[in-house]
């Protein structure tokens, strides 16, 4: 009997936040969990949906958040969570209230609801599971560092440090290892009580009863121990997502350009630098311009992604000169294949924001990169990254021409480069271990699956 109602919960519902960092790796969970033979429910807003045809096998539900013309943008993140968890409560619990009335009505149907898996922004979905008497989960989609970054501020701010404004201190975060106080996320993003709000968000699990989590014990042991202790939950450690599922996750707004690994064939291995800083950093006109004198200047080739609204000026625009300079040692596309790009053997090196995807992607790949990070949590992975695994450069917080010319020589060209392709090597190899079978990933997604099935 027993077994007979465990069959039947077989279907996941999964509520993902509508930014492209945040879709992939619940979608990814999504392709994991639909090879385990579960039968997925995406619950998403109508405000930047993922394409249902990317993945016919899944339902597609939306609800309605009240957004129109929102611009995705820093300083508007923390606005855009609050105003989508206060906008969508209402439509989620009708279109819960729906699909159980129709499990009801359909008793033969053998795909009931296990439970709901919410991104850890999306925590109204909990209240109405909860309300609902339905189990939830959180999927935690940036890393264990940077949650235990974000709950030790205000014990930080109580003991007087000054952790939520801008810092520029070099002093050690204590309790913090290796972090910074100049690479703590801070309230620059909006209005300090929004702030303090969202960490409190962040850092409560509520009612779910187990967290997934995006990362890999191999990268994140330490973080992922000390939050064990502070946290009553079972944690899933299932990274690199993107490696563990079967089939690719969903563009959000632009479509991949695929020219891109055609002018890749033609590149010597490890010699282009991959440009790109995710779907939300922005570039002002001089910060354009000195990225593409230093890149010009780098003498290297790149595959730079320019998308739209990277420049955040209206005439944005690159220097008059910058295309005879470069010709064909240069390729801009507008959106890349990103998981291919870094796969491609001609990739030497990946200047990026370090968002954790990103992050992830990069080192799973065995890419060295170049840090130029602007928010949240892309700070603190640009210190581990170059402090803690040894495998990225930092760029200053100004961005200038000749450094960024010069750290990529460094990447691409000199000694310094090769030894941290070497490190990188070494943790993909480790990262490998962690999804394959026996690895800790794999153990976890089958505890997982259990999990679910127990619920
Ligand atoms: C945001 C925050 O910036 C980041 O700090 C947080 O960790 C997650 O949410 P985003 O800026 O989008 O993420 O960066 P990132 O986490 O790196 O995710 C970007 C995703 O878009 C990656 O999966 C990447 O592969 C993909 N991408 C990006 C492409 O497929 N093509 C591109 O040209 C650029």
């Amino acid at each position: 009997m027993e077994k007979l109602q465990a069959k039947k919960c077989r279907r996941v519902v999964l509520v993902p936040f509508p930014l492209q960092g945040h879709l992939n790796p619940m979608l990814d969970l999504a392709n994991i969990l639909h090879s385990r033979g579960f039968s997925i429910t995406i619950v998403h807003t109508k405000f930047n949906f993922p394409n249902p045809a990317d993945h016919p096998d899944f339902q597609y539900v939306p609800i309605s958040d009240g957004i129109s013309n929102w611009d995705i943008s820093a300083s508007n993140l923390v606005r855009l969570a609050s105003t989508i968890n206060t906008n969508c409560k209402d439509s989620f619990r009708k279109c819960l209230t729906q699909m159980m009335q129709q499990q009801q009505q359909d008793e033969k149907q053998n795909d009931q609801v296990a439970c709901i898996i919410y991104d850890f922004l999306m925590h109204f979905a909990e209240t109405v599971a909860n309300q609902m008497s339905l189990p939830s989960i959180i999927q935690r989609t940036s890393n264990a560092a940077a949650l235990l970054a974000f709950c030790k501020l205000p014990r930080l701010r109580a003991e007087g440090y000054d952790c939520l404004q801008d810092s520029t201190s070099d002093e050690l975060v204590p309790g913090l290892h290796p972090l910074r106080f100049k690479d703590l996320p801070t309230a620059s993003m909006g209005s300090l009580d929004n702030f303090l709000q969202l960490i409190a968000v962040v850092c409560n699990t509520r009612t779910s009863s187990a967290i997934i989590w995006n990362t890999t014990d191999c990268l994140e042991h330490s973080s992922l121990t000390q939050l064990q202790e502070h946290y009553n939950v079972p944690f899933f450690t299932l990274g690199p997502m993107h490696k563990m599922a079967l089939a690719k996750s969903s563009n959000l707004v632009i479509k991949d350009d695929n020219n891109c690994i055609e002018w890749l064939e033609k590149q010597a291995p490890h010699s282009v630098i991959y440009v790109s800083l995710g779907s939300i950093a922005t570039l002002d006109q001089k910060e354009l311009t000195e990225m593409a004198c230093g890149l010009a200047n780098s003498d290297q080739p790149f595959l730079w992604v320019i998308r739209p609204g990277l420049g955040s000026g209206s005439d944005a625009h690159l220097p008059e000169a910058f295309q005879e300079l470069t010709g064909d040692r240069g390729c801009i596309v507008k959106w890349a294949p990103q998981k291919d790009v870094l796969a491609h053997p001609a990739v030497g090196g990946f200047l990026s924001h370090c968002g954790w995807n990103s992050t992830l992607e990069s080192i799973s790949e065995g890419v060295p990169m170049i840090c130029k990070p602007y928010f949240v949590d892309q700070k603190m992975n640009a210190r581990y990254l170059s402090h803690e695994w040894g495998i990225g450069i930092e760029l200053d917080e100004v961005m200038q021409r000749t450094d960024i010319a010069k750290a990529i020589r460094r990447i691409l060209v000199e000694e310094e480069g090769s030894r941290m392709r070497q490190r990188v090597i070494a943790l993909k190899e480790q990262i490998k271990h962690c999804i394959k079978e026996g690895g800790s990933s794999y153990n976890s997604l089958n505890k997982l699956v259990q999990f679910i099935s127990s619920l």
